[in-house]
């Protein structure tokens, strides 16, 4: 029995072998066009992948001027600062003339005079009665410093007497420092 078997064509074996190669052809076929299909979808992905990358980049620069815009104006604002006009500022010590001089010889009003008071010790113009806290601030009046007072009098120096709320913008505080540069010799 086993012999016949062996010497017969195996017919059976072969069409399934056939079968099977067919089956796999196809199969082999059918994972090429998914491979296809994937490789489009992956290049197409890719594409979008690279828009959006453009458009990030695109983003990202855009973002980048807006901030280095507003970094000059930040700049710029802070240049105006520094360099005030002691014309404007003249107007604006209309505030201040209520309480100080601002001459040479002029004397002590309600508060005390200010001629050449950049630089100088702060608390010290004579004869004039400075509060405690005054006295005791230490330092001269730099720039910084008046520009910080005249904000805020009270939250420079708490404590002291002048009654003043503060000058709000920048920009005049500026140009009152700049003004009161030229109360000087
Ligand atoms: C209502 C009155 C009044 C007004 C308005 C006023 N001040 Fe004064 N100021 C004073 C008094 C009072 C003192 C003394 C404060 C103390 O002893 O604590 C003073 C102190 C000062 C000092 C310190 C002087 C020193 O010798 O150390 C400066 C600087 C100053 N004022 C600037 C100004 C400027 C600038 C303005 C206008 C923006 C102004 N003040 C507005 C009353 C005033």
């Amino acid at each position: 029995m086993p012999r016949s078997n062996t010497r017969k064509t195996p017919w059976p074996k072969i069409l399934l072998i056939a079968l099977l190669a067919g089956g796999l052809q196809t199969a082999c076929d059918e994972t090429g066009k998914e491979d296809a299909e994937k490789a489009a979808a992956s290049e197409q992905q890719a594409g979008e992948i690279e828009n959006l990358l453009d458009a990030f980049e695109k983003d990202v620069a855009k973002e980048a001027a807006a901030r280095s815009k507003q970094g000059s104006e930040a700049a710029g604002e802070a240049a105006v600062a520094m360099v005030g006009d002691p014309v404007a500022g003249r107007k604006i010590f209309k505030k201040c003339a209520v309480c100080h001089s601002a001459d040479k010889d002029g004397g002590n009003k309600v508060g005390p005079a200010l001629w050449g008071i950049l630089g100088k010790k702060k608390g010290t113009a004579e004869g004039f009665n400075f509060s405690q806290a005054m006295r005791d601030a230490g330092g001269v009046w730099t720039e910084a410093d008046l520009n910080a007072y005249l904000e805020s009098p009270k939250k420079f120096l708490p404590g002291n007497r002048m009654a003043f709320a503060g000058i709000r913008k920048a920009k005049d505080r500026a140009d009152l420092i700049a003004y009161l540069k030229t109360l000087a010799d």
